[in-house]
């Protein structure tokens, strides 16, 4: 999967991309990700990139054609499958998304800032927006870094063990049973002792049930299907 991404911090972006599971997935080659500095589309010996909304009010607006010269040049290049804009009224991030992102190829991540884009980015050039949760951050970055490590998690060979993102919460719109590791007991704390049995049957059913009680209590909203 190739990602590129189009901010005006590329520096909040980068070292995320240098550690734990987004670097190994680079390192194996599973992913490519590029950061464009969207000042570098601008003519404008100030390097401007927004401009003051017409109609009056606060707040700039990420002006249109620094944007469409950052993404035409990348359309020249190859095709891409989505071209998503980081914004909290887009639809709210989930597992659904990450899964459906996951299986592309090409993307592009378009961050906004201030006031948000030009209405006309997001009419000619947006086929996606995505939010990461009610609330406003400064910019797209971390919405986007995000929506990276959710998806980039589920692509084949970028976690280790083949089947652990498909038992992650979430999938199957049910949260995760609880885990333990050794020891069996400490300070007298035990673990359930069906997990210490051996019976992979009766492993997996108790996995389950507790997968059910724990949806039900914390997030009985993804169960009322
Ligand atoms: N940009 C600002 N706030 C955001 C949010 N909640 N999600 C995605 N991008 C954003």
């Amino acid at each position: 999967m190739r990602i590129d991404i189009i901010t005006v911090v590329p520096d909040l972006l980068k070292s995320p991309f240098e550690a734990s599971i987004m670097q190994r997935s680079i390192s194996k080659g599973l992913v490519e990700v590029h950061f464009h500095n969207l000042r570098d589309y601008t003519d404008s010996s100030y390097k401007q990139i927004d401009d003051y909304q017409f109609g009056g009010g606060a707040g700039m607006v990420m002006m249109v054609e620094p944007i469409d010269k950052c993404i035409s040049a990348l359309k020249e290049e190859r095709d891409y499958d989505e071209i998503i804009y980081m914004t909290p009224d887009g639809e709210t991030l989930n597992q659904s998304i990450a899964n459906q992102v996951s299986l592309l190829n090409n993307i592009i991540i378009l961050c906004g800032h201030y006031k948000g884009v030009d209405q006309r980015v997001r009419d000619h050039f947006i086929t996606r927006e995505i939010s990461i949760g009610d609330y406003v951050l400064s910019g797209g970055e971390l919405g986007a870094l995000i929506l990276c490590d959710a998806v980039i998690r589920l692509i084949p060979g970028v976690l280790g063990n083949e089947t652990s993102a498909l038992t992650d919460s979430f999938q199957d719109d049910l949260l995760a049973p609880p885990v333990y590791t050794r020891p069996a007991e400490y300070k007298g704390w035990k673990v359930p002792e069906i997990l210490t049995s051996g019976n992979t049957p009766k492993i997996e059913s108790w996995r389950e049930e507790q997968a059910y009680k724990h949806t039900l209590k914390r997030r009985p909203d993804l169960l009322k299907d």
